[in-house]
């Protein structure tokens, strides 16, 4: 299935973004091990969080779904889990693959993990190296999955300095660290994303951040209650790029989370220029959450603040396409990371831009995108959905059309992204197998 984006003008409008895939994959996995009902609202009904769905369900959790947001999950409690009598397999989703390694090695029973063709080459000795110390016995493929997990209750506490800045990683130990017989602390070389450690706070559970150290009492018991999950800042960073490239746009993204740890994307394209604005400021349990409102604006490159890619890091496709838009050069560095993503993100959309004529030089941990018009052309998503979300936009104000081959993982985040765009007034055609007309 391939997207055809026409060139378009940008309406007026005020949109929705579907719910946080972070938030949405740990609401599940806390929800199933808590004590009572957790009523979700805003679940992210994409591929990735189903495929948590299903595994947790393969589990012993029973969830009901009312409409596509709303889930109902009865938690087992700590101790509930029960073999999955097959493997559990997450797809496309590393942050499912990642965060269930946590969780699995605290459970008294074995388990493998499995994924589709992107997942199974990426990296996991990340993981396997932390879970291991503590007592998990993990059997991998040369650091890759599948991953088959003998957990062991209870796990050795730990104290982890981690060697790159993951919150996946980060995420895995501390729900490892549940399960401990002690208290088991994380050193972060630089600020991750913090859900995990506000969701456990919302439901009763202790967890203390100290500067880069967060530390996670074992043997808790977390109580169900209410989670509203918040639009997904990654997925409104595609709708923010479509206003402020477009001419005299005016958008209003409606209840996006803003928590700090996730705005990097925001101060980046405030730096370069971007026109945008937070309004009707707001708590949803423990994540602020904002309205974002973007104006049109006349970008300018520059270099790129690395202390910002960790609360940016899925956003650095979508910035490419802010840096091939924008007047002058824009360095990306410290982005080395993108290279173990869904595909090597920043290979992939140095051949997209470069496919649409825009110059770009990489090097191995970023790149230099130099800005200006550019024109249409067909270019490959290597099957990730943010480069084939980020493709897409750059397609709104291409100087022909742009066709984007291999589009279908754009479901695993933002099911509804062509419905959106065309809400926003952009011309995107689905065509290719399976679609009709
Ligand atoms: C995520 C963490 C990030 C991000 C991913 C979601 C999470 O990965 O890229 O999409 O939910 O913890 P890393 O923490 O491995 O960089």
């Amino acid at each position: 299935m391939d997207f055809t984006v026409t060139p378009s003008a940008v309406s007026d409008v005020t949109v929705k973004v579907p719910g946080d895939k972070s938030v949405s994959h740990r609401a599940l996995m806390l929800g199933g091990i808590a004590d009572g009902t957790t009523e979700i609202s805003g679940f992210l009904a994409g591929e990735d969080c189903l495929a948590t769905l299903a595994a947790m369900a393969q589990m012993g959790v029973t969830m009901e779904r009312d409409g596509a947001t709303r889930v109902v999950v009865h938690g087992v409690g700590p101790h509930g889990l029960r073999a999955p009598d097959s493997d559990l397999d997450l797809g496309n989703s590393g942050t499912a693959m990642r965060l269930m390694a946590g969780l699995l090695s605290g459970q008294p029973f074995a388990a493998t993990l499995t994924g589709d063709e992107s997942l199974t080459v990426r990296p996991m000795q990340r993981i396997i190296a932390p879970l291991t110390e503590m007592g998990a016995v993990i059997e991998s493929r040369s650091g890759r999955p599948p991953l088959r997990i003998q957990g062991r209750r209870p796990l050795k506490s730990l104290e982890y300095e981690l060697p790159v800045a993951s919150a996946q990683v980060k995420s895995a130990i501390l729900l490892a660290g549940l399960y401990a017989d002690g208290t088991t602390t994380v050193i972060e070389p630089a600020v991750t994303r913090d859900h995990t450690e506000r969701m456990i706070g919302s439901m009763g559970g202790s967890i203390q951040t100290d500067g880069n150290r967060i530390s996670v009492p074992g043997g808790q018991v977390l109580q169900g209650g209410r989670i509203e999950v918040p639009a997904d800042l990654s997925s409104a960073a595609f709708v923010m790029l479509a206003t402020l490239v477009a001419e005299n746009a005016d958008v209003l993204i409606e209840g996006v989370g803003v928590n700090p740890t996730r705005t990097g994307v925001i101060d980046i394209l405030q730096a370069m220029g971007g026109d945008i604005t937070l309004e009707n400021a707001r708590l949803f349990g423990e994540e602020p959450v904002a309205d974002i409102r973007v104006r049109s604006s006349a970008l300018l490159g520059g270099p790129v603040d690395p202390a910002l890619v960790s609360l940016a890091i899925d956003e650095f496709p979508v910035l490419f396409v802010a840096a091939a838009a924008a007047k002058g050069q824009t360095t990306f560095t410290g982005i080395g990371e993108l290279r173990v993503k869904e595909s090597d993100r920043i290979a992939a959309m140095a051949a997209g831009l470069q496919g649409l004529g825009v110059r770009v030089d990489e090097s191995d941990d970023g790149a230099v995108v130099h800005g200006g018009a550019f024109g249409g052309g067909i270019v490959d998503s290597h099957g990730d959905h943010r480069i084939a979300m980020s493709l897409a936009i750059a397609g709104t104000i291409a100087g022909d059309p742009v066709r984007i081959r291999n589009v279908a993982a754009v479901d695993t985040s933002f099911p509804g992204f062509s419905e959106c765009l065309a809400a926003l007034g952009v011309r995107i055609d689905t065509v290719g197998p399976g679609v009709e007309g």
